[in-house]
């Protein structure tokens, strides 16, 4: 009895050990995760959207020198969930973006590789290969730039020396094999890394909600509720697809929506911030660029009449006099908001095992 007590304790114990190695990288030897990767690579080209995208088609962000490849988004994915992309091998991209929540994290402020927060609200990724603009401040750059923002960021993951991060992800076992194929040499450079993560990002593909199931059927599958929401949200009154527009629910600008009288974070100047976009967005809370909001009940109680009078709102959401508009919306027209909202999930999205983490 004695024995097997202490080889639990043992056993324990070392167990224990192993996973603070997975997770600090600085104290001991690294411990590799399980890197479990189909042997038939997903299908990451078939980049076809659904007829009622083609009024976006122009959006399109996809350069002629990176298309989408199996193996480059394949090599994309590995890359999006390893923690290796951060100085202490502690944070993935994955883990701010996170695929069950629509690749958003539920936090008010993300902790970074210290763990000291963000300073914004993790931004859901939507489409982003439509996106015009990418941000919260609506920044005019290419996924490929993007994308290594956040591994040089000295909250986020703090490998700030480009050449460091190459010779630190050339050292890795399972890099060399997956560079050849994706990009026909072992070599390692901070442009193919960024390239293969914009081809990953580029394949996510969200288009399988009960919003796009009802498109070109009248919404004939949405409940009462529903269409009522829909129909507020699309009327004169309301406004709201002014600017959360088309079939992405955005638009590449940026608005002041009198979240307050006193920004703290003045974002692209005067408290004005990129319209985000809603697909997926009862996933994607807390709400704003500063994760004000908890609930979309709260979102709505804003836009009904607790917007501020702020200089810079935008006149889309005054009145004739340039004061704050209220909607006065009853309590069943804000639960119908709020449901309309709710067909926007595609579960796809979330579930779909192509842009899930390969080292669970
Ligand atoms: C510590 C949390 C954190 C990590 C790690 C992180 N992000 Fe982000 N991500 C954010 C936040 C916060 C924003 C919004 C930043 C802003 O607007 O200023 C964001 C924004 C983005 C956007 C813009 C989305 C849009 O619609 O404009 C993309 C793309 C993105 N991240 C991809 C990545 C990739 C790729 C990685 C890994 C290399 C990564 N992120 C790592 C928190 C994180
Ligand atoms: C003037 C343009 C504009 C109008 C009109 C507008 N919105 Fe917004 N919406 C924005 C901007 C900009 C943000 C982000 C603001 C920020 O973070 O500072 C936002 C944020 C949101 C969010 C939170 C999204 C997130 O991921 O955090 C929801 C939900 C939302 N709006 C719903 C609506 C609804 C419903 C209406 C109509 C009642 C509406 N919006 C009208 C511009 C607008």
């Amino acid at each position: 009895m004695k024995k097997i007590v202490f080889f639990l304790l043992i056993f324990g114990v070392s167990g224990a050990l192993f996973t603070s190695c997975q997770k600090n990288g600085s104290e001991g030897e690294y411990q590799a995760p399980e890197l479990d990767l189909p042997t038939t690579e997903f299908n990451y080209s078939d980049t076809d959207f659904p007829d009622h995208f083609d009024g976006i088609a122009s959006f399109d962000n996809e350069p002629t020198d990176n298309q989408i490849t199996d193996a480059g988004a394949t090599l994309g994915r590995v890359l999006f969930y390893d923690t290796k992309l951060s100085l202490n091998n502690t944070v993935s991209c994955g883990t701010c973006h996170i695929q069950s929540k629509a690749f958003s994290d539920g936090k008010k402020f993300s902790p970074g590789f210290e763990g000291n927060l963000s300073t914004r609200n993790t931004l859901s990724l939507v489409n982003p290969r439509f996106a015009a603009t990418l941000t919260w401040t609506g920044q005019n750059i290419s996924l490929e730039e993007q994308v290594l923002q956040p591994i040089g960021n000295h909250l986020e993951m703090g490998l700030e020396n480009l050449d460091h991060l190459s010779t630190k992800i050339s050292k890795v076992d399972y890099y060399p094999a997956l560079f050849e194929k994706a990009f026909g040499s072992t070599e390692v450079t901070h442009e193919k890394i960024s390239r293969a993560l914009a081809q990953f990002l580029r394949s996510m593909k969200c288009s399988q909600s009960k919003f796009d199931q009802g498109y070109n059927n009248e919404f004939a599958n949405f409940t009462a509720m529903e269409k009522m929401g829909k129909d507020l949200f699309e009327s004169a009154d309301n406004g709201c697809d002014n600017c959360h527009r088309n079939v992405n629910f955005y638009y590449g600008s940026e608005a002041n929506i009198g979240l307050t009288m006193d920004y703290a974070d003045e974002g692209a100047g005067n408290g004005r911030f990129r319209i985000p976009s809603l697909r997926n967005v009862a996933l994607t809370g807390p709400f704003m660029h500063n994760g004000q909001f908890e609930t979309l009940e709260e979102v709505i109680d804003h836009y009904n009449d607790g917007v501020q009078p702020h200089p810079s709102l935008d006149w889309r959401l005054t009145n004739g006099n340039g004061e704050p508009k209220k909607l006065d919306l009853t309590d069943t027209e804000k639960q119908a908001l709020v449901a309309y909202l709710k067909t926007l999930t595609d579960e796809e999205f979330i579930t779909n095992k192509k842009w899930s983490d390969p080292f669970k």
